[in-house]
Formats: structure tokens, C-alpha cells, sequence
């Protein structure tokens, strides 16, 4: 068993992961120091701190690595920072003490953040967190920042209100409307279809974003497809490929749920851009056909595939074939600013979980009987 401390663990993939991308790891590494806090001291063979949903494993931090037409391969880190005792209000505390630190020394845009966070505040938070944080490392780059807020903080029955606000006082009337009429089935707005995040770039650069997150239970390809149209000028259809891709089949994908996320960035006209997250460690029996998946679908992109595979190998810490999820999502985002393909990467800092059966697999067996 290890005897790393959460903060080592992460740590030793991080530097691997910047040296796959070619960035600077000591920035990097002083902001996962940041983040983890004291928490990041606890050895991994102890039970995590807090049940964290970033990861499912409770780890609060997890990789991805994103795939651009253009540039190199950028890196990114998504987290919750977690209190000295974890607790929902110690840990909203230790997030906006990291925020605090970063936006000083990033000189971060607050404005948008200031304008919008009372919403997502209360004395009796609901659901998994209340803010999460990612930073985007690229090449050469000072680090880029996003928080995000949970919709759900007040419950499910209040999230539309609050992300319908949000967007109001960002000045992005329609955006509301928008994301509804395509992204939500008739009458599943709170059940089936899910406001799970509202996230924020922290600058004020003409492609800084608003971003609202949908989680789909139970849907197919065609709800993809129909949730893509929303935006002008991509070709929704090109989803449906992309959840049989990473997916396995058409749906419906009754394990976790298929995710969209809708763009906004201030001046344009409906939402810019469309990604989907496909939960992919919950349609794969294990991470070697995840793997394959997800290698099929970059080069299909035509993306280089040398660069995920080393990234895959700077954070595994067994063989792809002995369990299931270090491949967690894999995303396609179609539209502006960028288009492309993200590989979400778990730490497994805390527990691997072994390979399964995937129901098709299981259906097949069972007919030779
Ligand atoms: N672990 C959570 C989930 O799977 C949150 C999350 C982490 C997530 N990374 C993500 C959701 C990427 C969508 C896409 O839902």
C-alpha cells in the first residue's frame, strides 16, 4: 500500500503531465500545493477527508488533458479545495481563500465572479460542493482559472432560477432560454435533465466564457444531437458518431449520465459553442478499452495520439486492463473558442475500481447459454 501523502501522489503525476505538454511544472505544482492545503498532507492509505465528487474515488483533484487543431495539447487541473476539518462551509472558505491568493498573483478578473456569487450562497448547501476550481496550463502561459458554482446549492427546484439570473447579471439575457429549449427533454427540467454546473472564466479577455452545464439520466444519442443544435454553424449530427465512439452504442446510456456543457461568451448571439461529455469509464469494462476508444476517436480528430498515451502513463500507477475508470470522461467541443477533444484522467489517488462486466458484454455472454 502507498505510503505517499495525497499531495505526493498527485504531485509525482503532475510533473509527468507537464513534461508530456511541455509546461512549466513548478507553477503547477505550488498551485496543487495551494489548493490541497493542509488535506494534501494526509497520507492515501487513510480515508480521504472529504467525500469529494470530483473524482470517484473521493479524490478532490482531477487531470485532463485537452486536444486543440492547432497547438500543442494544454493541461488542466479541476479541483475542490478542502478546509483544514472538511466540511461544506470550511471547504467554501478554503475556496475562496484560494481564490484570493490566485487572483492576486494572477491578477485574476473578479468582476464577473463578484457579480454572480451571493446566488450560489446559502447557510444549508445541498448536492456534492458548492465551488470547485480549474486551472488551464498552457504552453508559456500564466495559468487561466475558472470556478464553478453548484446550481443545485438551494436545491434542485431552485437551480433554474439561479442559473437564469446568473446569466442576467452577466448580460446574457437569451442564454437562459437557449440552453433550455435544446438542452432539456419536455418536462425533465430538475428530473432527467439536470443544471449541474455554472462555471466562469476569471478574466475579462474578448473569449473569457460563461459556461452552463447540463447532466442528461437516461438519454440517447438524438438528445445530444438535438442539445448541439442550439449552436449555429456546427454540425450537431457529428455527436451522435462521437457517443457511439467513446459511448459504445447510440445509448440509452442508463449509467452515469451524458454531459453538455453550452458556451457564452459576452457579444455573441445564442450560445458560441457545444461540448459533450461522455462518462466513458461507466460504457467500457476496462481502462485498456477506454484507451482504444478514446485513442480511435483523437485520431479520428486528427489528433496526435503519441501525447495521450504518454499522459495516460504519467498518471497510471497500474496496468490499464486492472480497473476501470482512470479513463473517466472523454469530451468533444465543437464551436467557439476552440474545437476539440478532452481526455479526463483520474488520480485513483485513494482506490482503483476493478475492471466489469459492461451490460452489452454481459448480453452477449448470456446468449451462448
Ligand atoms: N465526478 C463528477 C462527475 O463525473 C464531476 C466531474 C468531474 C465531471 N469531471 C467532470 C463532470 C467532467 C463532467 C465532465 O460527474
Amino acid at each position: 500500500m502507498s505510503a505517499l501523502s495525497l499531495y505526493e501522489h498527485t504531485r509525482s503525476q503532475l510533473e509527468q503531465l507537464c513534461v508530456v505538454v511541455g509546461t512549466d511544472p513548478s507553477q503547477a505544482v505550488n498551485l496543487l500545493s495551494d489548493l490541497l492545503g493542509p488535506a494534501g498532507s494526509r497520507p492515501v492509505r487513510q480515508p480521504s477527508a472529504w467525500p469529494s465528487n470530483v473524482a470517484d474515488d473521493e479524490t478532490p483533484i482531477e487531470f485532463s488533458v485537452a486536444c486543440n487543431e492547432s497547438e500543442r495539447p494544454t493541461l488542466r487541473i479541476l479541483g475542490e479545495a478542502l478546509g483544514w476539518q472538511p466540511s461544506a462551509a470550511a471547504n467554501l472558505a478554503a475556496a475562496h481563500r484560494f481564490l484570493g491568493v490566485a487572483a492576486h498573483r494572477f491578477n485574476l478578473s473578479m468582476s464577473r465572479f463578484d457579480l454572480v456569487q451571493d446566488l450560489f450562497v446559502t447557510g444549508q448547501p445541498q448536492g456534492p460542493f458548492s465551488l470547485w476550481h480549474s486551472m488551464v496550463f498552457r504552453n508559456g502561459r500564466p495559468p487561466e482559472f475558472k470556478v464553478y458554482f453548484n446550481p443545485e446549492v438551494k436545491g434542485a427546484h431552485s437551480a433554474p432560477l439561479l442559473v437564469a439570473e446568473a446569466l442576467n447579471r452577466l448580460g446574457l439575457a437569451g442564454a437562459y432560454q437557449a440552453t433550455v429549449d435544446h438542452g432539456v427533454r419536455p418536462g425533465e427540467l430538475g428530473r432527467a435533465d439536470r443544471l449541474a454546473f455554472f462555471a466562469l472564466d476569471l478574466h475579462d479577455g474578448p473569449e473569457s466564457r460563461v459556461k452552463v452545464y447540463l447532466t442528461h439520466h437516461g438519454a440517447d444519442a438524438r438528445d445530444a444531437v438535438r442539445a448541439a443544435s442550439a449552436v449555429h454553424g456546427i454540425d450537431a449530427a457529428e455527436f451522435a458518431e462521437f457517443c457511439v465512439a467513446a459511448g459504445g452504442s447510440t445509448g440509452p446510456f442508463d449509467g452515469r449520465p451524458l454531459v453538455s456543457s453550452y458556451t457564452f461568451i459576452e457579444g455573441t448571439e445564442g450560445p458560441a459553442g457545444y461540448s459533450l461529455y461522455v462518462p466513458i469509464r461507466s460504457y467500457v469494462s476496462n481502462d485498456e478499452e477506454a484507451r482504444e476508444r478514446v485513442v480511435a476517436l483523437l485520431d479520428r480528430y486528427r489528433h496526435d495520439t503519441t501525447d495521450i498515451d504518454r499522459a495516460i502513463a504519467a498518471v497510471a500507477r497500474r496496468p490499464l486492463s486492472d480497473g476501470v475508470g482512470l479513463i473517466a470522461h472523454v469530451s468533444l467541443r465543437l464551436g467557439l473558442p476552440r474545437p476539440g477533444v478532452t481526455v479526463y484522467l483520474s488520480s485513483e489517488a485513494y482506490r482503483v475500481c476493478p475492471p466489469r462486466q459492461v451490460v452489452a458484454a454481459a448480453h452477449s455472454a448470456a446468449s451462448h447459454h
